[in-house]
């Protein structure tokens, strides 16, 4: 095993990522940052510099456990204390096993500066989401493969329905796509992570197949599908058997479900190299499937089951929560929700407040475990309690834990969205879906024990539940969240703390903010 350096200078930087130019947050330069490949057991040290100037920063490496190192988790004032501009921190953590991770901003609004392309600031969407009447963000620009997009022309404008021009590049630009080049007759290993802000997508090649073999980082029973859907949070691995005609190219596409939305399909060639990159495809495109169709996506999440082998979940929980996902209002504020409690981050990070128990720094009194029995997911909510908290469910260490993610109607009638629920420092298992409300006595025997896929991602469908087990097993203070940014930002989160007094020694750089720094001022002065 090695020790794996890098230097991250975060900044903003000019790029032309959709053929406009915007403001964007990059790493050395770079937009996207530099791609991270380790091998299992590698230490990965990463000294990342703020160079923001005018604000925190932190960076989260999402699907990594940070097993032994919940400090380097990279959330702002849950793990750690934003890093001031100037600063360097030390992220330090150990590569445990093989799979496709993605890495992003964890601190206000700033995933949001860099991955689906929105013309407004992320500052600008934060106010605007923060407000009464609160401004929507609306729906993305452009989508972006490997960072690149195209705003304002098609490459695909002789195929499909569009007002935008043929796009004409000469080479260099960088909203040019990225071509992707293959042989004939070989397979292709293709990772993909959704990193959107707020888009749920699905991904197809035009003529070919993919064989679905991973999803955040665990193998998962092969099968074999003419498009994937993937939510924002969630990492695959296809399988791409260039078995099609040799003389043509084909396009792979991006585009849009789950919510009604005209941003245009992201494309990219799919390059045989027997043909130069530069010949179009003959065959139109791949049609993005109909946002509603969410029978379909469930069709294809239901087919995610594990790869033989896997660990399978214990066969009994020591605790069941449920977390039901409602839309409110607090004064003219909307929120979302969880058991009425919408979320909002403490100013001292949980790890050092509980590991080194400096009480008033955060709710004492821990969230509902569940909501009341009568509520009807079905209306829109009468929720004249909702409230903001910062409260922690804490577990014993090694206890296992159900959770019911329980969907419900939003403030808009007759409307129920989409949420991918995303875990920090665990794995858990998805026991299953189902419609309605979870009967315990009904759907509990119906839950699936002994094939259930690992991931740290998983979606709650339109009035629908998602049951979960994990094993609380990783001293720390854990995020489990929705991964729609504007959707974290309103509140829609909770926070998971176990084992935290097992924790050696919490690096000092992670906590000088908030009443640990004033502590450790207290310890030097006396
Ligand atoms: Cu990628 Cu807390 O999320
Ligand atoms: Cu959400």
């Amino acid at each position: 095993a090695k020790v794996r350096h890098y230097k991250f200078d975060v900044e903003y930087i000019y790029k032309t990522p959709d053929c406009l130019e915007h403001v964007v947050m990059g790493i050395n330069g770079q937009f996207p940052g530099p791609t991270i490949k380790a091998e299992v057991g590698d230490t990965l040290d990463i000294a990342l510099t703020n160079k923001l100037h005018t604000e925190g920063t932190v960076i989260h490496w999402h699907g990594i456990r940070q097993i032994g190192t919940p400090w380097a988790d990279g959330t702002a004032a849950i793990s750690q204390c934003a890093i001031n501009p100037g600063e360097t921190f030390h992220y330090r953590f150990i590569v445990d096993r093989p799979g496709t991770y993605f890495y992003h901003g964890h601190y206000g609004m700033q995933r949001a500066a860099g991955f689906d392309l929105w013309h407004t600031s992320s500052h600008e969407q934060e106010v605007g989401l923060s407000s009464a009447p609160m401004r929507w963000i609306g729906e993305p620009q452009s989508l972006l493969i490997n960072g690149r997009g195209q705003f304002n022309c098609s490459l695909a404008a002789n195929f499909v329905n569009t007002t935008l021009p043929q796009c004409n590049f000469k080479g260099g630009e960088e909203c040019a796509p990225k071509i992707l080049q293959v042989a004939p007759k070989k397979t292709y290993r293709i990772r993909i992570a959704s990193t959107t802000s707020l888009a749920s997508l699905n991904l197809a090649i035009s003529n070919h197949t993919l064989v679905v073999v991973e999803a955040d980082g665990n193998y998962v029973h092969p099968f074999t599908v003419d498009s994937i859907d993937i939510y924002s949070g969630e990492t695959y691995s296809v399988l791409l058997h260039t078995d099609q005609d040799p003389s043509q190219n084909y396009w792979l596409s991006v585009g849009i479900i789950s919510r009604k939305s005209d941003t245009p399909q992201a494309l990219t060639i799919l390059n045989y190299n027997t043909n130069p990159a530069s010949t179009f495809p003959i065959l139109p495109p791949p049609i993005t499937p109909l946002w509603d169709d969410i029978e379909r996506s469930k069709e294809f999440t239901k087919q995610i089951i594990s790869r033989m082998g896997t660990p399978q979940p214990p066969k009994t929980a020591d605790r069941l929560i449920y977390l039901l996902n409602t839309q409110s209002k607090i004064g003219n504020f909307i929120k979302w929700a969880i058991n009425n409690v919408s979320l909002t981050l403490p100013t001292t990070p949980y790890l050092g407040a509980i590991k080194y128990k400096l009480n008033n720094t955060f709710d004492r009194n821990p969230p509902p475990e569940r909501f009341p029995l009568d509520f009807d997911i079905f209306k829109t909510p009468v929720n004249p309690s909702t409230i903001t908290g910062n409260g922690v469910y804490t577990f014993q260490l090694n206890e296992v834990v159900d959770v019911i993610l329980q969907n419900a109607n939003m403030l808009k009638e007759n409307t129920s969205e989409v949420h991918p629920w995303h875990l920090h420092g665990h794995d858990f298992w998805v026991l299953g879906y189902g419609e309605g409300k979870f009967e315990p006595g009904v759907h509990q025997k119906s839950l699936n024990l002994t094939r259930a896929p690992l991931r740290n991602t998983a979606v709650i469908f339109p009035y629908g539940w998602t049951a979960l087990r994990f094993k609380a097993d990783n001293p720390g203070v854990w995020a489990f969240h929705c991964h729609i940014e504007p959707h974290l930002h309103m509140g829609m989160g909770v926070i998971f703390a176990e084992g935290v007094h097992k924790i050696r020694k919490v690096p000092t750089e992670a906590l000088t903010c908030g009443a640990t720094a004033k502590m450790f001022l207290n310890d030097t002065l006396h």
